[in-house]
């Protein structure tokens, strides 16, 4: 493999709001060194601009809402200092869970995954459908168990926990001596070396290196009691779970698990070092027409992500290219699949921590922002030298919240429609026309969207509008069985005033109560009712 894209790392930190992802993020950029104080990130967050926050709605709220990449050079501890470094691309994803459909887009431009897990919590309702998406994909996940330093559950429940929750299997790579007050250490189960615990916030902690197995070592270092409970705990460690096999963890079979606390800059470098080190490299893109090799030597690229006025003196959007194959260069003509045109990007950027710069080429695994001033990009978008083919994305999820969107202001009816036609291409939320009426119907994940919508009409399309409220229970995508097209005629006669179309012109069953549903779904048994876009 080409030793670029061999040193590339792509991944996503997802968590549970709260569980410390945007903590874990900010210490792994000080290990990195693209920040030199920690609580840089986190200090920012909710009153100044964060390093991974853009977007002014952002700033007044204090949440992640728009996904961001960050990027560093890493040379693991040991490593030659000649030796290549590992490049680091970490994907950031929105801390509010009504923003979770961006990061399930953003899980299609990932190559794996570590998951952030409260220690006293446990695993909580976003990591459950964050991992299932995770579990469709074949992402090869790391787990850390955060907040070590306070009282939590006991380990082994943990693991358990993880294992019936996440349905995955897990296999501890460090284990904590103690926890909250009594917590000492992480031993460092993978590198065989034990690693005590002084609470520091700023800096990284200094290893201990001690022999386990030497006589009274670790009692020296530990006391007699956490010694003699360490070495019960290991040798159950050995005897439940399997040897940790990399394989296993690339194919998504087994899912490694590490303890620690972010906050207090614990056990992240041992988790870093073994994320760069066991972590998959790019890896193969499946178009609708074929698997796509990072190894190929045409680019090809997809649009995951835009984000829009990242600089609010020039209004223009960033799309965020995922490189799949080849090398993408500035300057040179792309084929956007879609419409047939050809583009050409004069300053691509990468994004450093805290800035961005203009590249001239970027590997498979990298993310590439390319600036759109129009409306050029919708999601899922494929960028080739020519190929017709088209990356599969992530479907659309049936909405959990809807409403009627009408216009406030009567002379800016083109402002709006316009508005809504690019706020819908970003994905920001999903559009639905009411066949019967004609009224435009927003679906969310949260209420949050419709502010965020809201918000941004008028402050970038100079529109404005109001909700009003439609009690629905769920959006359907509906199609028949072959042979039983008169009945899915049927249905729409009946279901008139509850048809609508998607952007895509696809049929959906507005359903307004669960028991509508299930009765449709009786009494029409050839018709199939899906809830997520894709069937
Ligand atoms: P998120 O991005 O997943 O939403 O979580 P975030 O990192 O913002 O962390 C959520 C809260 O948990 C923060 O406290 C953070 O300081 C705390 N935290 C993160 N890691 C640890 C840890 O290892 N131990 C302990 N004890 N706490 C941790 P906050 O009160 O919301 O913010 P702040 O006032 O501390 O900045």
């Amino acid at each position: 493999m080409h030793a670029e894209i061999a040193r590339r790392r792509t991944f996503a930190i997802i968590s549970h709001p709260d569980a410390g992802k945007t903590t874990l993020t900010e210490k792994l950029l000080l290990f990195g060194g693209q920040i030199q104080v920690a609580g840089a990130v986190k200090s920012n967050k909710i009153k100044k601009t964060a390093t991974s926050d853009w977007m002014e709605i952002e700033k007044q709220r204090g949440i992640s809402v728009t996904t961001s990449v960050m990027e560093f050079d890493y040379l693991p501890n040991g490593a030659e200092p000649s030796a290549q470094p590992y490049k680091v691309n970490i994907l950031d994803t929105p801390g509010h869970q009504d923003f979770a459909e961006d990061t399930f887009r953003t899980l299609t431009a990932v190559d794996s995954v570590i998951i952030v897990v409260d220690g006293a919590k446990g695993v909580e309702t976003q990591t459950r459908k964050l991992m299932t998406v995770c579990r469709m994909r074949k992402t090869p996940v790391i787990i850390f168990i955060n907040k070590m330093d306070r009282e939590g559950k006991d380990p082994f429940d943990l693991l358990d926990e993880l294992e019936e929750e996440l349905q995955i299997s897990v296999r501890p790579l460090s284990w904590p001596i103690g926890q909250g007050a009594r917590f000492k250490g992480v031993y460092n189960i993978y590198e065989q070396q034990l690693n005590l615990f002084t609470p520091d916030k700023q800096k990284v902690t200094e290893k201990v290196s001690v022999d386990i197995n030497a006589p009274g070592e670790l009692e020296a270092n530990v006391g007699e009691d956490h010694a003699t409970h360490l070495r019960d705990d290991l040798e159950l460690v050995d005897g439940v779970y399997p040897e940790f096999n990399v394989d296993d963890y690339l194919n998504a079979d087994i899912a490694p698990v590490f303890f620690g606390s972010a906050l207090n800059n614990f056990g992240v470098k041992e988790l870093l070092d073994c994320f760069v080190k066991i972590a998959p490299s790019p890896r193969t893109t499946l178009a609708e027409e074929r698997t796509v090799n990072p190894e190929e030597s045409k680019f090809s690229g997809f649009i995951f992500k835009i984000t829009a006025n990242i600089d609010p003196n020039h209004r223009s959007c960033i799309a965020f290219c995922k490189v799949c194959s080849g090398r993408f260069t500035r300057n040179t003509p792309y084929l956007q699949v879609r419409t047939g045109k050809t583009l050409r990007f004069s300053s691509p950027t990468q994004f450093m921590a805290q800035r961005k710069e203009t590249i001239d080429e970027a590997w498979p695994g990298d993310i590439v922002g390319l600036p759109d001033s129009g409306g050029t990009f919708k999601i899922g978008d494929t960028l080739t030298e020519g190929e017709i083919m088209h990356f599969r994305g992530l479907p659309s999820f049936s909405p959990e919240m809807f409403k009627y969107i009408e216009n406030a202001d009567p002379m800016k009816t083109k402002q709006l429609q316009k508005g809504i036609d690019q706020l819908m291409d970003e994905g920001v939320a999903q559009l639905f026309v009411n066949q019967f009426n004609g009224r435009k119907i927003i679906g969310t994940v949260g209420q949050l969207q419709f502010e965020v919508i809201q918000y941004r009409l008028e402050n970038e399309y100079n529109a404005r509008c109001r909700w009003e409220p439609i009690s629905l229970y769920k959006a359907c995508w509906i199609e028949c069985q072959p042979g039983f097209e008169a009945e899915l005629e049927n249905f729409k006669k009946r279901k008139y005033q509850y048809m609508a179309k998607d952007r895509d012109g696809r049929d959906v069953f507005l359903a307004d109560s669960g028991y509508v549903l299930s009765m449709a779904q009786q009494d029409f048994e050839h018709i199939r009712f899906h809830f997520t876009s894709e069937f």
